[in-house]
């Protein structure tokens, strides 16, 4: 049963946030300024349980649901977090399942999750270099934390992705060295422009470097690219390839967005259903769950929220919006 929304776009992924704590503080999504010490998260109650989270995956899957991505905050910070793996791939088998991750605790967990069935692994690592890693995350450390997340996971048999979200003037002179890290070893790594998600960032235009950039800074060392076709319409990353065989993508959210093949929901950590990254409200769904609605009344539910959506923020995009009440990144999942 196929769900359109009001632009005609169908209900393809959910994107489910465990957690909206993260161990990481990044400049660009949980700055330290407004995510200190004295910053409320979510109480551990109010977080849905993973039954809970599998029973709205159960109920959204026949609407078209194929894709879903655990998020955070960090997901790893949850615990037994293999365990909600292994129950929603026996609730939906034929789905693909992905984990984002800062990838900090990934080499302890790769070989759980992989055995519990989860297919796929994105690891957010922005630049090689050590300090500059430690100046976009601001913490103490280098990469070699998500370095080894990432060996291990490919030891354990996960596919394999990097996001690098470029802020111009601070890690732009790492995207070659990324490129050459990991393109021998088959790693795609997408370049994501920097976007004023949330209301927390210094987000402005002068700090997004549009991927055209990227690319033209790739070609300058490694010569033309060929432009790879994507695999399906809903593809937020474009890919090339290097003469070497070596793949990268972009994600050109804020220069050419992609809201006109938008197939993505989102679930926050404490049960809200948001169907935009850029969205003030959620769609409150952890009352119909904790009051024991049927499978069939949570479907209605979710059906008749994307039924009436209308989003498309990035194509709207104007640099005055108001900020102040919209959701952040770490609490809907990137
Ligand atoms: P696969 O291509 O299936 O691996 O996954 P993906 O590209 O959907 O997932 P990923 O979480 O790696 O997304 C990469 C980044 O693209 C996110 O971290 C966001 O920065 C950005 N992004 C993803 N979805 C959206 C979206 O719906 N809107 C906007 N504006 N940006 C998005
Ligand atoms: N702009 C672009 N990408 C962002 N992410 C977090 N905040 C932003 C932002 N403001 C990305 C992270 C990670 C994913 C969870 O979202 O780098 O890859
Ligand atoms: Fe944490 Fe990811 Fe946000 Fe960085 S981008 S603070 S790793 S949730
Ligand atoms: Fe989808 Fe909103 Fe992102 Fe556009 S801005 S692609 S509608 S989530």
């Amino acid at each position: 049963m196929a769900v359109h929304d009001l632009r005609g776009r169908s209900l393809g992924d959910l994107r489910i946030s465990v957690t909206d704590r993260c161990n990481l503080r990044c400049t660009y999504c949980m700055p330290r300024e407004s995510f200190g010490p004295n910053h409320e998260f979510l109480p551990r109650s109010g977080l849905l349980t993973f039954e809970e989270i599998r029973d709205v995956v159960v109920a959204a899957a026949p609407l078209g649901v194929r894709k879903l991505r655990l998020t955070g905050g960090e997901p790893l910070l949850r615990r037994d977090l293999e365990r909600l793996v292994e129950m929603l791939r026996i609730a939906v088998p034929e789905a693909d399942i992905a984990l984002t991750t800062n990838g900090v605790l990934l080499s302890g967990k790769a070989k759980a999750l992989a055995d519990a069935g989860l297919d796929r692994v994105t690891v957010s690592l922005d630049a090689m270099d050590a300090s500059v890693y430690a100046a976009m995350a601001d913490v103490d450390h280098g990469p070699e934390a998500a370095m080894e997340g990432i060996e291990a996971a490919l030891d354990a048999g996960l596919s394999v992705k990097v996001n690098c979200v470029v802020r111009a003037g601070v890690n732009e002179q790492d995207i070659v060295p990324l490129v050459r890290t990991f393109g021998p070893r088959g790693i795609t790594v997408r370049f994501i422009e920097y976007m004023d998600v949330g209301a927390t960032n210094d987000w402005s235009m002068a700090s997004v470097l549009p991927g055209a950039a990227v690319r033209t800074m790739i070609e300058e060392v490694h010569g033309p690219l060929n432009a790879i076709t994507p695999s399906s319409p809903s593809d937020v990353a474009r890919t090339w390839s290097t003469k070497e065989g070596w793949t990268f993508g972009c994600i050109d959210s804020v220069t050419a967005p992609f809201c006109g093949d938008c197939s993505r929901a989102r679930l926050s950590a404490d049960g809200a259903l948001y169907t935009c990254l850029f969205s003030n409200d959620g769609h409150p769904l952890l009352p119909l769950v904790r009051e024991g609605a049927s499978t069939e009344d949570l479907r209605q539910a979710i059906l008749s929220i994307w039924s009436g959506r209308n989003d498309a923020y990035s194509e709207q995009r104007n640099g005055s919006a108001e900020r102040s009440g919209r959701v952040e990144m770490s609490y809907i999942g990137g």
